[in-house]
Formats: structure tokens, sequence, C-alpha cells
């Protein structure tokens, strides 16, 4: 991989680079049409990370689907595949740490320890090995593109990171791999995540309110369990006490679903 980049480098072509960890999905596919329209090369990394997964059970669980992964990338028009294996990446437990405070300790980073530390491990790593001119995630992991960008700047990477809107099903859920480990029925419940979200936009009431309502309006389904919904500052991600507090503001939510449960997360803009 690297000998085909440097040639396409020494041609002075551009290189966009699509980290994922597989299960790819329309979501996945909207990053990879988009870096493949602006980039000579895009290159797509397949690989599940295990020391971004701080509970090895979910590791265990989430779905594998390289072949159809593959076909996904071809019709999608990127050139390369990296789907090295775990011994390539890891020839030795990476002692590496990462800390970013606040942006890698509240919300996932406090429910998932370690997480955004084995996130920045792999990140930077295919940033060394691939180099690319853009980098594309999705704004569904809104807190991993801040978290992204802090390790960018400390470690001077020369490279845009490029945020890509959210893509969600007809019903309102936020695509994502995890989705397939959900029944239909699941599946449904989930939906009222977004809708939630969304409605909490029109209540006209203050954070305190608005945060209570989204938390008790879901818990209030069976099936469904709030972990946390935080209100917060959408560059640094502290926690706002008021509409004034922050230019930006986003609510950002994790949700238990269904019997095994699955946890899915989603985001709101409120400005
Ligand atoms: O968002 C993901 O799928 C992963 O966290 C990433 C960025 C590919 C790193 O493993």
């Amino acid at each position: 991989m690297q000998n085909i980049l440097q040639d396409a480098r020494k041609k002075g072509e551009s290189i966009g680079l699509v980290p994922t960890m597989g299960a790819l999905h329309k979501g996945h596919a909207s990053l990879v049409r988009r870096s493949v329209e602006e980039n000579n090369v895009t290159v797509v990394s397949i690989f599940l990370n295990p020391t971004q997964f701080n509970d090895k059970s979910d590791l265990e669980k989430y779905p594998r689907t390289l072949d159809a992964d593959c076909r996904l990338l071809e019709e999608c028009g990127a050139q390369l595949a990296f789907a090295p294996s775990v011994e390539e990446i890891y020839p030795e437990p990476d002692k590496r740490q990462f800390s970013y405070p606040p942006t890698d300790t509240v919300m996932e980073g406090a429910f998932r320890p370690g997480h955004f530390n084995g996130v920045c491990q792999i990140v930077s790593k295919l940033f060394d090995y691939v180099k690319p001119d853009r980098a594309y995630f999705g704004e569904k992991d809104y807190q991993q593109i801040a978290v992204i960008r802090r390790m960018v700047d400390d470690l001077g990477f020369d490279l845009e990171i490029v945020p890509c809107p959210v893509v969600r099903e007809e019903s309102g859920l936020a695509m994502s791999s995890r989705n397939t480990l959900l029944t239909e029925e699941e599946r449904k419940l989930a939906a009222n995540i977004y809708r939630v979200i969304k409605d909490s936009r029109s209540l006209n009431a203050s954070v305190v309110d608005t945060h209570d309502y989204v938390v008790r309006t879901l818990d209030a389904i069976p099936g469904l369990k709030v972990q946390y919904y935080s209100i917060v500052d959408g560059d640094t991600l502290a926690d706002v006490e008021s509409w004034d507090d922050a230019e930006s503001i986003v609510g950002c939510i994790t949700v238990f679903c269904g019997q095994i449960p699955i946890r899915l997360i989603d985001h709101i803009r409120y400005k």
C-alpha cells in the first residue's frame, strides 16, 4: 500500500483516507464517495481496532463482513482497501497515552475508559502509514471528531479532517454497523432516539428542562434506557448551563436498546 501511495504522491496525486472498522453501510459509502470526488486516490482502512474496545464482549459481537465491504468499496470507486491483521498493526502492545481533556474525558470518554486512547493509537498509525491529504470521518461519532482534531493539532499532522453529515434510515435512525445487531422490532424502538432529540429542539425550554425531557421521554419507552444525555459546547464538549454559554451547542446521547442490549449513539445540534 505504501509503495502504491508513494508513486501516487510522486505524480502529484492527492490521497484521501476513510478509516473504518468494517461492516460498511450507506453512511460509510457516503464518506468514500466524498473522498473519491475530492481526491485522486482513496484508501479505505478496514481494521477492527481492539485497543479502543474497553468491553471485550462488544468487540466479539462486532459484525465482520470483509468480502461485502470490498464489493461496496469497488462500487464507490475507492482504489485501495487496507485491511491489515492485528499483528501487523500492533506487533508490540501500543503503550502510547493520549490525553485531551475535557474532549476525551466526558461522555463516551467517561463511560468507555481508554476508548479514545485506542482511537488515537490507531488513527495516528493510519495517518503515519497513509499520509493522507484529507481524512474523512462521520459526524455520527461527534465526540470522536473533536478528539481527533485535538490529536492532529497536538502531533502536527499536515492534513485536513473532513467531517461528513450523519446518514439516516428513513425512520431517522442514524446508520451504524451496530444496527445489524438489532431485531426489526428493536430498530423501530431505536428510531425514537432521533425523534425525541429532534423534538427537544422545539421545546423552548431551559437546558436542564430540555435534558430532562429527553431522558424522561426515552426512558419511558420499554426497551430503551438512556446511558447519558449531555448538552455541551459543540467545540470543547464542556457542559453548558444556558443556551448563551457557547456559540455552538450540541446534545449527545447514548441509549441501550433491546434485549442484548445494543449501545447506540446519536446527537443533535441546537445552535
Ligand atoms: O469510527 C470508527 O469506525 C473508528 O473509531 C475508527 C475511526 C475507524 C478508528 O478505529
